[in-house]
């Protein structure tokens, strides 16, 4: 992956992201295209957006970068649509890379370096970094200063090297991974909820038109409630959605077709899929409801445990299924109700 020595810093352009090695796909171009792109056309996180759209107006005005920024919580959520839009608002060049692609500390000198006064850095899964490169950004954060060592052995001497002032803006989905220095240099710290069916039905609706997707009122209250909470889940539905509108219907995303298009999928009535229900079955068929490890859970089904603990837990919990207790992961009351099984009397402590 790494080109070697004098190789281009590692950024990304929004149009010519790298995820994983692969180019995007065509799905999450078309997430690009949906993708509001100012504060006004972006719906929910309305805590967030107010601090944030105060920060902004404040740093204007008085000529100054803004504040680094932190925004964590599960995937899907808006982190990288919140920071292309904080730089459009402040009227600056955004630069983007993410944690794992930065290897070696060139990589991010390179980046750091080349940012002019007031620019931002959007370093998405910042908790990916690793420590030496991470202790690069700590002066570039703090004194927006980088120590350069020039020459080598006992000739090595130390540069200061005095960078423009920027704002770095990080994304992680795993909070409690990011050390407690480097959480410590952000002077902005938001966690992105999950969105409510209302918020997503607009941005569905918003979706739909720009993309000429015809679809009624209750066609899109049926993708927004089963979208995990979710917009890029909504707009992946959404998507799908018309393709069977296309294939077996007129065209139009109604109801029957929401319905029909998301039972093919194997999304359930709670927006639940497969993966979930098999976390879910696991622990309340192989494991007698827990507590049980990730590791047995993720080993039982073939999954990843960090796909499991990142993308499936989070919306599991938050729909009252799931614990996550010291001992491991428990399947609530509901759980047992929701897949129409018997809860056992006495459930540790639970009940
Ligand atoms: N598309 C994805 N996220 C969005 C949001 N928060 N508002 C509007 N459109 C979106």
């Amino acid at each position: 992956m790494n080109s070697g020595a004098g190789s281009k810093p590692r950024m990304e352009k929004s149009s010519d992201r790298i995820i994983g090695g692969a180019l995007l796909d065509e799905d999450a171009r078309i997430d690009a295209s949906v993708r509001p792109k100012r504060f006004a056309d972006y719906i929910g996180q309305s805590r967030v957006k107010e601090n944030i759209e105060i920060a902004i107006q404040a740093a204007r005005s008085r000529g100054e970068a803004l504040d680094h920024v932190l925004l964590y919580g599960p995937p899907g959520l808006g982190k990288t649509t919140l920071a292309q839009i904080i730089a459009s608002e402040l009227g600056v060049v955004i630069k983007t890379s993410s944690g794992p692609l930065l290897e070696r500390k060139g990589d991010l000198t390179a980046i750091l370096t080349s940012l002019e006064q007031k620019e931002v850095f959007f370093l998405d899964e910042i908790h990916r970094l690793v420590p030496a490169i991470e202790e690069v950004l700590y002066p570039a954060m703090e004194d927006y200063r980088i120590d350069l060592v020039i020459g080598q052995g006992a000739g090595a001497r130390i540069h200061p090297f005095i960078l423009n002032r920027f704002t770095l803006i990080g994304a992680t989905t795993r909070a409690g991974l990011v050390t407690a220095p480097l959480r410590s240099r952000f002077g902005i710290v938001h966690r992105l909820e999950f969105y409510t069916p209302e918020d997503l039905v607009i941005i569905v609706r918003r979706s739909a038109s720009i993309l000429g997707i015809a679809i009624d009122d209750d066609g899109a209250f049926e993708i927004a409630r089963r979208s995990r909470g979710t917009p890029r889940v909504a707009n992946r539905l959404l998507r799908r959605a018309r393709d069977f509108a296309q294939v077996r219907a007129q065209g139009q995303i109604t109801l029957a077709v929401a319905k029909e298009a998301l039972h093919m999928l194997g999304v359930d009535e709670h927006g639940l899929d497969e993966v979930d229900r098999n976390v879910m079955l696991a622990i309340l068929q192989k494991y007698s409801g827990g507590p049980v490890g990730l590791g047995t859970i993720a080993a039982s089904i073939s999954e990843e445990e960090d796909a499991i603990e990142e993308i499936y837990e989070p919306y599991l919990m938050q729909l009252g299924l799931l614990d996550r207790t010291p001992r491991g992961r428990v399947a609530t009351a509901l759980a047992y109700k929701h897949f129409g099984m018997e809860p056992p009397r006495q459930q540790h402590g639970l009940f």
